[in-house]
């Protein structure tokens, strides 16, 4: 079966990479502008202890939204089910910085992953932590097995000086009550958050937990419930990619996150986590290399959780 997985992986690589140029890099965040447009890597990794990797795979580049997985599961680790109180379930349907819903649902953004959410999200960790930024650093470190992990302050202070549209999102969402911190230090966290960065391989293994009913696989500790995991996993495949999620869902059919990054993780539950690369996005803002190459390894190992 490996063997297949990696025949699959190098074909469809290959196939892609020749042909599909389409998309734009990020540029609204400046410093994820000087990346090569050509960069292009995936990385697997299967609970069997396999790990394939193809093109750029061990190049870190900035994680950014898929950041955004990880502070839901410390967040929801802390408060439980409270959570839902503040950050709702749904897709929105909306692009991922849209202010759009937040009128209508009187401040509660429809999921974790759009950046209202992301935003409320990082309030609830400042209220439950003595030094979030910190706590969550020291949680990724551990989740990766990566001790050395720290925040980008290159592409974070970028973001800083133009995230002019997450400023009015936090601010707006202030104004309704459900930022409970100050937007100051809501969004210095935010944005550190996002800055976050790592290799195809090292995200694939940070995201085994995910496929391990909610055990890290390298020294199988427990991090969340079996159900927590389970509910983890149904957001990322509803709401994972914004107003794309039922694309991705139609084509690749595995639960997974995006960043602007040009990243995407994708996985399937006791079986293999995935991620893969390529900064070119499509208007939705997810990367276009990356979520052909994910269908083309879903549709050839008739891998996918349907
Ligand atoms: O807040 C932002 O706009 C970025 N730091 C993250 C957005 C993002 O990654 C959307 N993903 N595809």
């Amino acid at each position: 079966m490996n063997f297949s997985y990696k025949n699959i992986l190098e074909n469809a690589y290959h196939e892609i990479q020749q042909k599909d140029n389409d998309g734009k890099i990020a540029t609204y965040i400046p410093e994820l502008a000087h990346v090569a447009p050509s960069k292009f890597g995936a990385h697997m990794t299967c609970l069997d202890g396999t790990s394939l990797g193809i093109g750029d795979h061990i190049e870190k580049f900035s994680i950014q939204s898929i950041a955004k997985v990880l502070s839901l599961t410390l967040a929801y680790k802390l408060v439980g089910e409270t959570l839902w109180e503040r950050v709702d379930v749904e897709p929105s349907g909306t692009k991922f910085d849209s202010l759009l819903l937040l009128e209508t649902y009187k401040g509660v953004p429809r999921n974790p992953f759009i950046n209202s959410g992301a935003i409320v999200i990082c309030d609830i960790l400042i209220s439950q932590l003595d030094n979030a930024k910190e706590a969550f650093l020291h949680f990724v470190r551990d989740l990766s097995d990566l001790p050395n992990l720290t925040y980008s302050d290159k592409i974070a202070d970028s973001e800083k000086r133009t995230g002019f549209r997450n400023v009015a999102l936090c601010n707006f969402i202030k104004s309704l009550g459900n930022i409970k911190n100050d937007p100051d230090d809501v969004l210095d966290f935010y944005f550190d958050m996002c800055s976050l960065e790592m290799t195809c391989q090292q995200l694939s293994h940070t995201f085994m937990f995910l496929a391990n009913d909610g055990c890290k696989v390298s020294d199988g500790k427990p991090i969340i419930t079996v159900n927590k995991s389970k509910r983890i996993n149904a957001l990322m495949l509803t709401c994972g990619f914004y107003d794309e999620s039922g694309e991705f869902a139609f084509r690749v059919g595995l639960p997974g996150k995006s960043g602007v990054g040009g990243g995407i993780v994708a996985l399937y539950p006791d079986n293999y986590t995935i991620a893969v690369w390529s900064p070119l996005l499509n208007e939705h803002g997810n990367s276009c290399k990356a979520m052909k190459l994910l269908e083309e390894v879903t549709t050839h190992s008739e891998m996918s959780i349907f």
